[in-house]
């Protein structure tokens, strides 16, 4: 069955321009600490550039979930139930989604990411891998509320949300997405929802730092595409020759962090506004946060989903838990 037309809910001015990517950026550039939030690296080129990112060699994460979803499939399908709406949050390629599907007994599937373009060929490729599987790709930030197609209102649902993206954000922010989710999954109640989410496990710091600083220099073209974005999308005039990539370890809030550092002091405007950078000034563009199984269960508490089953892979470099959106609260 081909890909459904998908509802598009980009907030976009009369010019074309997101505005909650300008209002993010303008902000973000204003504070001490120059900061952008990550999700705004997945225009097409950014969501390409990161789909080379997991081929890396030094990028393990991908290879790690996907030994998980492969080798343990066997274990979802008792664990998940059939007859789901499987909604995949930020889909991307949804590279990982054939394994879940062919491991349960799905009735439809929702793929939602903010690059429609990409959003969009990835659901046709994927619907006419599973013929009879109806697939209806929904153009949106999931980071709110997202109104699911009229067709699985009745479905009980799983959230997918597998790559660890959960780890992008920091834990309150992560908490209130994984309450969007619960609720766009299931209305306020949340009654009877599952979430099926990957978690990237805290290991070595040096095996972290080469993931996010590869050879091939992958992930500075990733992380510079988002100064050619705001450049293009907001009438930026940043000198990108001027920054450079930089990965950091923070030890204490178990992080990696992406930063572009500037080499030299320029100033610059975006949107109309006027900046400026100081030689070893930085933009802060990306955490990523990594966890153990205590503190992915403490968050997912947090956002009201309690952990049920959880897998890893061999090497115990990642994890998959299954959550469910029962209340499990023994005392205030
Ligand atoms: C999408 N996200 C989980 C990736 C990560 O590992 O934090 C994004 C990424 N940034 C640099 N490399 C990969």
């Amino acid at each position: 069955m081909s890909a459904q037309a998908g509802l598009a809910l980009v907030d976009r001015d009369d010019a074309g321009v997101d505005r909650a990517f300008r209002a993010d950026v303008l902000a973000g550039l204003a504070q001490r600490q120059k900061a952008v939030p990550a999700r705004w690296f997945y225009d097409s080129r950014g969501s390409a550039l990161f789909e080379d990112i997991t081929r890396l060699a030094e990028y393990y994460p991908t290879r790690a979930e996907t030994e998980i979803l492969s080798a343990r499939g066997a274990e979802f399908a008792p664990a998940i139930g059939a007859g789901r709406a499987v909604v995949e949050f930020g889909s991307g390629s949804s590279a990982k989604t054939p394994l879940l599907l062919r491991a349960i007994a799905p009735a439809a599937y929702v793929p939602i990411d903010i690059s429609g373009d990409f959003l969009r060929a990835a659901a046709d490729d994927l619907a006419a891998d599973f013929p009879g599987l109806p697939v209806y790709p929904v153009e949106a930030d999931f980071s709110r509320l997202v109104e699911l197609p009229a067709a699985v209102a009745a479905l009980p649902k799983m959230g997918f949300f597998p790559g660890s993206t959960i780890g992008n954000l920091v834990p309150r922010s992560a908490v209130e997405l994984l309450g969007a989710m619960r609720e766009t999954l299931s209305g306020a109640s949340g009654e009877g929802a599952e979430l099926l989410i990957g978690f990237d496990l805290i290991k070595d710091p040096a095996v972290l730092l080469a993931a996010y600083d590869d050879g091939a220099g992958v992930t500075a073209a990733f992380n510079l595409n988002l100064i050619a974005r705001i450049n293009r999308e907001l009438c930026g005039d940043i000198p990108a020759d001027a920054l450079v990539h930089e990965a950091r370890w923070n030890d204490d809030l178990a992080r990696i962090e992406m930063h572009l550092a500037a080499t030299r002091d320029f100033a610059f405007a975006v949107a109309g506004h006027a900046f400026a950078m100081r030689r070893g000034e930085t933009i802060h563009t990306e955490n990523s946060h990594k966890y153990d199984f205590r503190s992915a269960a403490t968050l997912l508490l947090a956002g009201g989903w309690t952990p049920r089953v959880h897998w890893s892979d061999a090497a115990h470099r990642f994890a998959v838990i299954l959550a469910d959106a029962s209340e499990l609260r023994m005392a205030p």
